[in-house]
């Protein structure tokens, strides 16, 4: 059976490693898997509060399709939401409801991108953006950030990446793969260049309320250019399988982002709706107690210095410190030379130690090479056995 060319060249590193770490767990390794962004995979769990609401959603009877756009609750909750976390101002029509910040993803380059099109995200990369671009067509232009400068973007070669192909600017702060909080003023000149070529801003800020610095949302600094957000549950309210997320669109003349909005949400109907009684238990994440996210932040502080600390202190590794998030993204000395490249070492990492980590090159080879990306979610101990491995690794081979 012939299958299109746009499904062959798909690829997903993060989850594209787990075969080989499979295959060594059934020949009895002891495997430990930093590869997933997957809080509930370690020690941390959906808040009880959050729990209830669903399973009362779903005794109440709220288990059919629900508008394509969204229940106006919840879209309600989330204008709220980023009224106080985010300090923007958004109506609830300007919000659609889907199922994880990945479909959002899908949904916005299905109308932004054409065959040829452009748009420019970080480098290293988040999968997902590279592969939607080419699936529609299109391209992804990674633009450098610094890893010295602890992965801040570089605004020049923002600047210089812009053709008349470009059609958005992708900003994911805090950052996945490096763990990068963007400095304030580097947001607002990258959301006035925007504005300069007059080039829409898209903001995945699914890990807002995970860092460990002051963060803010791109929209708050960003005047006339429409800004069009993505957010969801995985993250911050620990629901990652439950696949519940949002876009939301930001513009000082609603003008700018009609059109887009009115596609997407045609977008929406075509897979009818989000799941309806996690948009209800989502009310309550947004609306009920929001104490588990400090004691959250705190504890992955405690991992993200252990780590960092650890990392920085084995022989040919580097890792500039996370500040959002919960991923590190070391550098590797010996790629290249003592490794054919960073995939060979990951391969040669988890065979002998058993650790799984995702080659950098799979978030992109130009800025991602040469390095690897773990989490920092599981407990000390665990960390502790990850990085003894790994140092002990490194010195012997
Ligand atoms: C930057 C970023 N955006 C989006 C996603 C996907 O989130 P969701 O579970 O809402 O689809 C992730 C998941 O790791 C992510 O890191």
């Amino acid at each position: 059976m012939r299958v299109t060319e746009r499904v062959q060249n798909l690829e997903y590193a993060i989850r594209d490693v787990v075969g080989y770490a499979r295959e060594l767990e059934k020949k009895g390794k002891d495997v430990i898997y930093l590869n997933i962004g997957d809080p509930v995979s370690f020690d941390f769990d959906i808040p009880e509060h959050i729990k209830e609401a669903l399973i009362q959603a779903v005794k109440e009877g709220f288990n059919g399709y629900s508008p394509s756009e969204g229940t106006l609750e919840l879209r309600e909750a989330i204008c709220e939401k980023e009224k106080k976390i985010g300090g923007i101002n958004i109506l609830p029509e300007n919000v659609i409801i889907s199922n994880g910040v990945s479909e959002g993803i899908q949904m916005i380059l299905g109308a932004l991108v054409e065959k040829g099109d452009q748009i420019l995200v970080p480098g290293p990369a988040y999968p997902p953006y590279i592969s939607y671009a080419e699936f529609f067509g299109g391209e992804a232009v990674q633009y450098r950030t610094s890893e010295e400068n602890g992965w801040q973007p570089d605004l020049d070669d923002i600047r210089s990446k812009i053709t008349d192909k470009t059609r958005a600017i992708v900003v994911i702060n805090p950052n996945n793969p490096c763990g990068a909080l963007y400095d304030k003023n580097v947001v607002k000149e990258i959301a006035d260049l925007a504005g300069e070529f007059n080039i829409p801003l898209i903001s995945d800020e699914i890990y807002d309320q995970l860092a460990y610095d002051e963060s803010l949302s791109t929209a708050s600094v960003a005047k006339d250019v429409p800004v069009i957000g993505l957010n969801g549950f995985s993250k911050v309210y620990l629901m990652t399988g439950w696949r519940l997320g949002y876009v939301y669109f930001y513009s000082e003349d609603d003008k700018n982002l009609k059109e887009l909005r009115e596609h997407i949400t045609k977008e929406a109907r075509i897979r009818l709706s989000a799941n309806t009684p996690v948009q209800k238990a989502a009310v309550e994440a947004l609306r009920g107690p929001q104490d588990h996210i400090r004691r959250m932040v705190e504890k992955l502080r405690k991992r993200r210095d252990y780590s960092h600390k650890r990392l920085n202190e084995i022989d040919g590794i580097s890792c500039a410190k996370p500040k959002g998030a919960f991923y590190f993204f070391p550098k590797v000395d010996g790629i290249g030379s003592r490794w054919k490249n960073d995939m060979a070492f990951v391969r040669n990492l988890l065979e002998k130690t058993g650790v799984l980590f995702v080659h950098g090159s799979g978030f992109g080879t130009a800025y991602g090479s040469g390095h690897f990306r773990g989490v920092f979610l599981p407990p000390i101990e665990t960390l502790e056995k990850t990085f003894d491995r790994l140092d002990h690794f490194m010195a012997s081979t």
